[in-house]
């Protein structure tokens, strides 16, 4: 099952060393999140487990992460045999998962935008719903398709620029290109744009009762580490975007 995720694993790995990684993207996923304490727990592209042992260190009970990289997910299970959390990590394609079990929390960050058609957010949105319980929460962190093309460059000073080759429409690649400070090496991959309507369609359709969207915000560490002022062209351009959804 070789994906690009096989050849960038590593670099991948260090971009989430970014500061907006700590103070924005999880600060906000762990606002949605709120309690873990033994609540089980599917992270879908868990990638090499950044956020799937956090979720454990937080409390969480059962924690199961799957990811279609067998890269990410040697990285991931190196982690756990260094240091035994009791996570399982299982190399699979959320397109064809099915049901898995029936959890308290499915999260994922930075998943859905990887469907390039209504069907595919469909399908991720089924197997999602299909593995949570009654009263369960979807949980994720998205790249933001609200975000205007003219500001793409606005995030550079974060560490991360988008770009696009072709005008906005359903299916369109936006690239991400990071740069990794330590070795002043890029790093890019791509995201496939959907409309917001798109989004809330899928959701509907499959039958989550809610829908919330949450722009990010910024840890109060952060604003004492960098100021209020170096966040502002984040908060103000909005690249990502936290979603919650409730079966
Ligand atoms: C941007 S990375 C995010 C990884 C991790 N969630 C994180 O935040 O560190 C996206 C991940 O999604 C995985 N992925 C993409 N499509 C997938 C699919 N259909 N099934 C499972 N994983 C997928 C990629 O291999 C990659 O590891």
């Amino acid at each position: 099952m070789a994906t690009y995720y096989d050849s960038i694993a590593q670099q991948y790995k260090k971009s989430k060393l970014l500061p907006f990684r700590l103070h924005i993207e999880a600060y906000t996923y762990f606002h949605l999140l709120g309690e873990l304490g033994e609540k089980s727990l599917l992270d879908l592209a868990c990638g090499e487990g950044f956020y799937t042992r956090q979720f454990k260190l937080q409390g969480a009970g059962q924690v199961v992460g799957v990811e279609i990289s067998e890269k990410m997910i040697e990285l991931a299970r190196l982690e756990e045999a260094r240091e035994p959390q009791n996570i399982e990590y299982i190399l699979g394609d959320v397109f064809e998962l099915g049901k898995i079990g029936s959890f308290d929390l499915v999260v994922a960050s930075y998943l859905l935008n990887y469907a390039q058609t209504k069907e595919q957010l469909l399908k991720m949105c089924q197997s999602i719903f299909a593995n949570l319980k009654p009263g369960g929460r979807f949980v994720t962190i998205n790249n933001n398709d609200s975000q205007p093309p003219t500001s793409y460059l606005s995030t550079e000073k974060y560490g991360f620029i988008k770009s696009i080759a072709s005008p906005l429409k359903e299916g369109t690649p936006i690239k991400y290109t990071f740069t990794i400070s330590d070795s002043e090496q890029q790093l890019s991959f791509d995201n496939y744009y959907l409309g917001t309507a798109t989004y809330e369609w899928a959701f509907q359709n499959v039958g989550f009762k809610a829908v919330r969207w949450q722009k990010p915000i910024v840890s109060p560490q952060g604003v004492e580490e960098f100021g209020q002022e170096f966040w502002q062209d984040f908060l103000d351009c909005v690249p990502i975007v936290g979603i919650e959804c409730l079966k």
